[in-house]
């Protein structure tokens, strides 16, 4: 069920927030408010370390020695982390990793933290998602 409320603003914050909407094709107002509280609120969730879920994503030259194996080995240590692991082979030389990866915020971030740390790995994010419910 969807409630009302009004927010008072300054008329340039306002302007400011609504070239952000139109930047992030957003359809209204609420739609954007809605999506900056939720995205808030996860990474309340992260801080406070709460179940969640979330997408690693690796860039790495597979010719690097041995990356590739300790890019699997790392992940073999956190197995009841890993969701899946999808590899795709972006030209000659690199490769992409996405892992989808659920569990505790903290553990997560670690996880993400050593694989990123990993020497030749060229670029790595980490994006969490959360219901806002505890992942059981
Ligand atoms: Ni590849």
């Amino acid at each position: 069920m969807l409630k009302r409320f009004s927010i008072s603003l300054e008329e340039s914050l306002l302007a400011e927030f609504d070239r952000y909407i139109q930047g992030h094709h957003y359809d209204n107002r609420s739609e954007a408010i809605r999506d900056l509280i939720r995205k808030t609120l996860v990474r309340r969730e992260w801080e406070a370390d709460k179940a969640v879920m979330g997408v690693i994503t690796l860039v790495f030259d597979h010719h690097q020695p041995k990356l590739q194996e300790r890019v699997t080995e790392v992940q073999h240590d956190f197995h009841h982390h890993i969701v899946s692991s999808t590899h795709v082979h972006m030209d000659h030389d690199n490769c992409m990793e996405v892992i989808i990866v659920r569990g505790k915020a903290g553990e997560i971030q670690e996880l993400a933290s050593r694989l990123i740390a990993l020497r030749g790995i060229r670029d790595g994010n980490l994006a969490m998602s959360s219901t806002g419910q505890a992942i059981r």
